[in-house]
């Protein structure tokens, strides 16, 4: 007993200290697995020891219970604003002002990027987690404790000494670049409402009244400041972030020290093209005074302190005219109108084209054809039309009326529930299944890459392909046959030459279909298109169900217990154990023999007796409620969502899949795929090579500048494929470093200093050669 109280302890600590190495400073340790694996311990010791679970234990992130509203605390000390400045001249001018409030005392500044995120304030009491509160209108805000928790960058207790009794973290909750990117471009995918940024992404997600869809999402926090603290702090506020940091808060590692305008200047000079690096927005630099004493001194005006201030950097913006809008028809069919405009510089890429999202963007934008507009880009990646020179309306500028039918197909379209996407309804839409079929070949799931976007095209267009499994009953004549009927001269000499050609390239293309039969099970989910079913998904989908079957099987059973109310996790196991259970059915075949309409009293008795169990009464009242009979009870209870109880894969997933595994179109696509002799099981080339064999088994790799021809994620993701452990930063525990082009000098120093391998793009190659990924 005392030694699984240690236990528990211990792991709690090892599991902190690997969300602060993960959240916090990017740098893991270990692998995913790994990290499961001390979870799943834990987890296991405080089940079978309830009274020590703790509310700081790395358990207890998310409680489970979505919540009915959040309640309005007022701040102690209210969050202020800050002032804002677009030039470095109004930053001398400010200088100015701030050594005239400080007359003969010398000062500091800290100057630090501005996260574009939500402001929250994070009260600690006696080194624990006690509140989490979102700015408001700086008075008051709301208690968004129980989603703040779900955040694994913040600390659910203080670690380390001296720790004041009450400390009030003041910082950013944002949603990181990459997360936000990959929930929204999933978002899109199924056809749902995106967010316009990752800022009010945050801000809606943190308004989500289920803590397990705020735990889906990977939000992030940085600390940049301190609200209450008591005992009162002395010295200068960059020491109180250095302490904070070595309690366990996330602090910006960016904050620099100035002590005159030159070097601010300096500062917002590097950052004007560093900040694209960074994993969040941000939107420009804060210039705070350091020392408290004169924070104190310089006071504030009503809204905003005048120890501080911000630089903005202006965004990149261009004027262009819109010369015409097309209709996309993508392949869940939604029509997305697209922009074209006259060809734009904007940071050091020439664009002519920029998507309109939906018809409600441009009804907000109230767009027209022949208007003048403006152009950014968000994110600094992807341009967005962001507002109308109204001004300059030409007298013949043309509204945007959504298209009546299909652009591709004529066929029927409708508004999705929520009004705001337009989307061919028609299944058969030759627009829509090309872009499935293009994505289904792609280099990520079947990798069919010498099926060209036109064959795919003519395929479709010639009525050979209407579903996947007909890529497995091409033949060489058929793709043969189908380029040279667009060859225009029959009888020309050169026939046979281009004939030869055909044959050629025709064999190309099937001898690749053939072998994406052995892809295995991941990848094919992944191509299937299901929406929210990425890559990752399908990974973590075929690893736990190891074939389609048992996947279907999984698909087919739900967790009927969670949506009764107070029926948590806890009390969801104890009933499920219970329904399982010898005595359980015997009580469930007492009660039904007794044929009684009310049973409520006797299932309460029942449980009473079993015991484990909290509110056996209300929970009882709320089964009965929702099952009405006993029968369909016991039934039911005993099944269990097993799929949205993979870590990271959540109920939202588990529906989509559902409505796919379940419904008649998926099963028959899976049908006439396995009737082609698809394999349908775990063994793709990551799991073929399991047996320790996979080329990077247990590697720590780190990858610095870029490879050719392939983005930052596919290399992690053919890195964790090949067995090996990606992570960020060079440590001595990495096993080699691979540099790409323009690698980064400080990698490459610290593999020196640490004695790690360092090898080119062609020898890493070669070593996931071997297993003929990323060659
Ligand atoms: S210092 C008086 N530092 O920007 C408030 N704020 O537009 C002093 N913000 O409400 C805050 N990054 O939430 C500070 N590095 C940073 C910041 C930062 C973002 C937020 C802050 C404030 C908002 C004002």
């Amino acid at each position: 007993m005392a030694s699984d109280a240690e236990r528990i302890e211990s792991i709690r600590r090892e599991i902190r200290r690997h969300d602060r190495l993960y959240y916090v400073e990017a740098a893991p340790e270990i692998s995913d697995r790994q990290y499961d694996e001390l979870m799943d311990e834990l987890k296991a010791l405080e089940a079978a020891h309830p009274e020590l679970i703790a509310p700081d234990s790395p358990t207890q992130r998310v409680g489970g219970e979505p919540i009915e509203g959040f309640a309005k605390v007022a701040h102690d000390v209210p969050m202020l604003s800050i002032d804002n400045t677009y030039s470095l001249e109004e930053l001398r001018e400010y200088d100015q002002r701030v050594a005239k409030g400080l007359p003969g005392q010398e000062y500091v500044y800290t100057v630090e990027p501005k996260i574009d995120g939500v402001a929250a304030s994070i009260r600690y009491e006696n080194g624990l987690l006690a509140r989490a509160v979102t700015r408001g209108d700086g008075r008051t805000g709301d208690d968004v404790t129980v989603n703040a928790r779900t955040i694994k960058s913040i600390p659910l207790s203080l670690v380390g000494e001296g720790a004041p009794a009450v400390l009030e973290v003041r910082g950013e909750i944002y949603w990181p670049r990459e997360e936000f990117a990959r929930f929204n471009a999933a978002r899109a995918e199924a056809g749902e409402e995106t967010f316009a940024n990752p800022r009010n992404g945050a801000a809606g997600t943190l308004k989500q009244l289920d803590p397990k869809a705020v735990a889906e999402r990977n939000l992030a926090f940085v600390a940049h400041g301190f609200g209450a603290v008591e005992p009162t702090p002395e010295g200068p506020a960059s020491e109180m972030m250095a302490a904070m940091g070595r309690w366990g808060v996330p602090v910006n590692s960016h904050a620099r020290t100035c002590r005159s305008v030159e070097e601010i200047h300096a500062v917002i000079d590097e950052w004007a093209t560093r900040r694209y690096d960074l994993p969040y927005e941000m939107d420009g630099m804060v210039v705070k005074v350091d020392s408290l004493a004169h924070r104190a001194a310089l006071g504030a005006t009503s809204r905003y302190p005048r120890w501080c201030i911000a630089y903005k950097y202006a965004a990149e913006r261009a004027e262009t005219v819109l010369r015409e809008v097309s209709f996309q028809v993508g392949r869940l069919g939604t029509i997305t109108p697209v922009a074209h405009f006259d060809p734009v510089q904007l940071a050091g890429t020439t664009v002519a084209n920029a998507s309109l999202h939906n018809f409600d963007q441009i009804d907000r934008l109230d767009v027209r054809v022949g208007d003048a507009i403006l152009v950014e880009k968000a994110g600094e990646i992807i341009p967005q039309v962001v507002q109308v020179v109204t001004a300059r309306r030409p007298k013949d500028a043309r509204p945007i009326r959504p298209p009546a039918a299909c652009p591709a197909c004529e066929g029927q379209t409708a508004r999705d529930e929520g009004g705001v996407y337009l989307r061919c309804i028609n299944p058969e839409c030759p627009a829509q299944l090309k872009e499935r079929l293009r994505f289904f070949a792609g280099r990520d799931q079947m990798n069919i890459e010498s099926l060209g976007d036109a064959v795919v095209d003519r395929l479709v267009e010639a009525g050979l392909i209407r579903h996947f499994a007909d890529l497995h009953r091409l033949t060489i004549d058929d793709l043969v046959g189908l380029e040279m009927s667009r060859y225009p001269n029959p009888k020309s000499p050169k026939k046979e030459i281009v004939q030869r050609l055909m044959h050629k390239s025709a064999e190309k293309i099937v001898s690749e279909i053939s072998k994406s039969k052995a892809m295995g099970l991941a990848r094919l989910l992944a191509g299937l298109g299901i929406p929210l079913v990425g890559n990752s998904v399908a990974d973590m989908l075929a690893a736990k169900f190891g074939s389609i079957d048992s996947l279907i099987c999984a698909a087919n059973r739900r967790d009927y217990l969670a949506p009764v109310p107070e029926v948590g996790p806890k009390t969801a196991e104890a009933l499920r154990t219970y329904f399982a259970s010898k005595e359980g059915q015997a009580a469930v075949a007492k009660i039904q023999s007794q044929r009684k309409s009310e049973w409520a009293e006797d299932l309460a008795r029942e449980l009473r007796v079993w015991g484990g169990m909290k509110g056996i009464n209300r929970v009882v009242a709320n089964l009965v409620n929702e099952f009405k009979d006993i029968e369909t009870l016991a039934r039911l209870a005993p099944e269990m969502d097993e799929i949205a109880a993979i870590p990271g894969i959540g109920s939202e997933v588990a529906a989509s899949l559902r409505k796919f595994l379940v419904g008649d179109v998926g099963l028959r696509i899976i049908r006439d795929l396995k009737a082609a002799g698809v394999d349908m099981t775990a063994k793709g080339p990551g799991a073929e090579a399991e047996g320790g064999d996979k080329p990077l088994a247990g590697k720590t790799v780190v990858v610095t500048g870029t490879l050719q021809g392939y983005s930052r994620s596919e290399v992690q993701a053919a890195i964790k494929i090949a067995g090996g452990n990606p992570t960020s930063s060079v440590t001595g525990k990495t096993d080699f470093l691979v540099t790409g082009d323009s690698p980064g000098a400080k990698k490459v120093d610290d593999a020196r200093k640490h004695g790690v391998e360092i090898i080119g793009e062609a020898e890493f190659r070669k070593r996931l050669a071997k297993w003929g990924e990323l060659t």
